[in-house]
């Protein structure tokens, strides 16, 4: 079952380091639902970002959902931190961890929502025997290391595949994308069963970031 309306979830990466807390309580006021923290360590995907201390800070400075993409090798090290920083929801790879049952276990155990996520050259299928314990699929749109690339429409079958795969066996997880999303891509991957729309650049480089947030808003009949 997909949501009626889509969540907004503005990723972080391309907010402004120098002025963090101001650019958190804007996205927050412009009616963003969900904050999209891009947790990166040097070896999963090249580049480092940020750890649990920066979900701390967002705990402190805004009320939204934070939504933690964990980009990183052996995950589970970093689950109790997460945890105890506010994390509300926290997104494994399944390049990171082909066998995730234990770490998805793990992160219910600690309070939080389970993700599981998939690069672009990853198979749809290669996830399906989690489906059903998982609260949400990462669908990537681009390889994940950096924000600002462009979208890969080759990945939208996968969540019609996957929307199609979780009505056969009942589940409902959320179907979260991530990567190149505007209001165009965006509306690409709604229409193939898509809920949840994370977007760095697009938002963050918008004049109008309210108008931005609004344009991500799907609504379904
Ligand atoms: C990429 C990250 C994304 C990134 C998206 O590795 O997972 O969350 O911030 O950025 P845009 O929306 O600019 O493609
Ligand atoms: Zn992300």
């Amino acid at each position: 079952m997909h949501k009626k309306e889509s969540i907004v979830a503005p990723s972080i990466l391309s907010a402004n380091l120098l002025n963090l807390e101001a650019d958190f309580k804007a996205i927050e006021d412009k009616g963003a639902d969900w904050m999209h923290i891009d947790v990166m360590d040097g070896a999963f995907v090249p580049p480092i970002t940020f750890g649990d201390n920066m979900v701390q800070a967002a705990k402190r400075a805004t009320n939204l959902f934070l939504d933690v993409h964990l980009m990183i090798e052996a995950p589970e090290r970093q689950v109790s931190l997460f945890a105890n920083a506010g994390a509300d929801l926290l997104t494994v790879h399944i390049e990171a961890c082909p066998e995730p049952e234990s770490v998805l276990a793990l992160i219910k155990e600690s309070g939080m929502k389970a993700g599981l996520s998939l690069n672009p050259e990853t198979d749809i299928d290669t996830i399906f025997p989690w489906i059903s314990m998982v609260d949400l699929v990462l669908i990537m749109t681009v390889q994940p290391g950096r924000g600002g690339q462009a979208f890969r429409s080759e990945c939208v079958p996968k969540i019609s595949a996957l929307s199609k795969e979780c009505e056969r066996i009942s589940a409902s997880p959320l179907i979260e994308v991530d990567g190149g999303i505007n209001d165009e891509t965006g509306k690409a991957c709604f229409d193939a069963g898509a809920d949840v729309f994370v977007a760095g650049s697009y938002i963050f480089g918008h004049a109008d970031r309210a108008h931005a947030i609004k344009s991500l808003r799907f609504q379904r009949k």
